[in-house]
């Protein structure tokens, strides 16, 4: 039955992408801005080498996000790099991926990721708060994030972190008109919840 919905809407629609859009609390009212962690040390990198080096292709690609207007926060397991997030503002975002409209006071988390055996174990939530952090600290108000409707763990790891849903966006080209088109579903109420979240979204404003 999934298959056949999903085989209607692509006729339909053309090729569609569907994202939750996830927004943190905001920055200066944060209770504590503590991440400390017995586990895993959280901390700012400013040299991609030693992402560059890592034998994750995933943390590699980390190394092609330094550079103007971006934080790069590394997480480490005894010295060793074993997850990262790259957050991107100004004209870097909106000239790169320009996909969220950011006000000047916003930032937008690009890229999370956790070796794939350490999964699971809280490190992107530490990663989480330390961009909230390190993003307070630079000034700003928010930090968005996007990510694929069913990426269970990414959203999992983001309400974990309190981040609250702000909008589902449709992207489409449907009956093959040139498109893309976008749609954009807010969601501006604080505690929406949907069936299969297992925890609220608490959403502090
Ligand atoms: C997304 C990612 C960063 C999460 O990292 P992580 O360190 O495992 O995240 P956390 O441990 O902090 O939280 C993950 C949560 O999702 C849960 N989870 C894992 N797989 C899940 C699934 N299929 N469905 C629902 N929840 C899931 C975990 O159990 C955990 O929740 P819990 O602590 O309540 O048990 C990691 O999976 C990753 O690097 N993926 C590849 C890169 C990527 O897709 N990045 C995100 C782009 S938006």
């Amino acid at each position: 039955m999934t298959h056949w919905v999903k085989r209607a809407a692509a006729t339909l629609f053309g090729e569609y992408e569907l994202y939750h859009i996830l927004r943190s609390p905001e920055l200066d009212r944060l209770p504590s801005p503590d991440t400390h962690s017995p586990a895993f040390d959280i901390s700012e990198l400013h040299e991609p080498d030693e992402c560059a080096a890592s034998e994750s292709g995933e943390l590699r690609t980390l190394s092609t996000q330094f550079g103007s207007e971006s934080i790069v926060l590394g997480a480490r397991d005894h010295g060793r790099l074993v997850g990262g997030a790259v957050v991107w503002y100004g004209d870097r975002y909106a000239n790169e991926r320009g996909f969220w409209p950011l006000q000047a006071d916003e930032a937008k988390l690009v890229n999370i990721v956790v070796e794939q055996k350490l999964r699971g174990q809280g490190i992107a939530t530490l990663l989480i708060a330390a961009v909230e952090r390190a993003a307070m600290f630079r000034g700003f108000q928010r930090v968005y994030a996007r990510v694929w409707h069913s990426h269970s763990s990414s959203v999992r790891a983001f309400q974990k972190a309190a981040w609250c849903k702000s909008a589902f966006v449709v992207v489409c080209r449907p009956f093959g008109l040139a498109g893309p088109f976008r749609f954009q579903i807010a969601r501006t109420m604080a505690g929406i919840q949907s069936p299969n979240d297992s925890h609220p979204i608490n959403c502090r404003r």
